[in-house]
């Protein structure tokens, strides 16, 4: 199993956007028994809070499921029981690998590293810009990105290589 934890500061706008957006493209490659997804906020002012109404509009109007997901927020032990955890921007980033131990095996990236064509590091946060969109174009590219280079490693370990 892969298991894929999305971060941000609240898990109220990006994360839980980014976790609706990968379940559903997993689930359309026909890849739930091999991938779960998962998010978590390094701040812990949401907890237990669905995601925030624009982030709600923009996957409605997409017609992805957010079903069940409210707002928790990162555990040490998340460092280890993740394979992959995506930041959603620098700071995040910088908080998650405070809480790492220098033994841990997990991939540790921003989602904008793999979209290096966009010109930012960080996924603007929509909760101060209101924007939305922006922010689920990003992460649809982004998580495609994502999805592929599992796909890949998971060719590769498979085939012994
Ligand atoms: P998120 O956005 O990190 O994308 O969920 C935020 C949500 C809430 C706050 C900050 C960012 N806040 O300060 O409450």
């Amino acid at each position: 199993m892969v298991k894929v934890l999305f971060v941000c500061l609240g898990n109220i706008c990006r994360s839980p956007m980014a976790e609706a957006m990968f379940r559903d493209l997993v689930k359309r490659e026909g890849l739930e028994h091999i991938i779960t997804v998962d998010s978590a906020g390094t701040g812990d002012w949401h907890v237990g809070k669905p995601p925030h109404q624009g982030t709600q509009d923009i996957l409605n109007q997409h017609q992805i499921s957010f079903e069940g997901q409210v707002a928790r927020q990162l555990v040490t032990t998340d460092l280890n029981d993740f394979d992959y955890i995506v930041a959603m921007d620098t700071q995040n980033e910088k908080n998650i690998h405070k809480l790492t131990s220098l033994h841990t095996s997990t991939k540790i990236v921003k989602l904008l590293d793999y979209v290096p064509e966009a010109d930012k590091l960080d996924v603007p946060d929509p909760y101060f810009t209101g924007n939305f969109q922006e922010v689920f174009d990003l992460l649809k590219v982004g998580c495609e990105r994502l999805l592929k280079e599992i796909q890949t490693n998971e060719n590769a370990s498979r085939e012994g290589k």
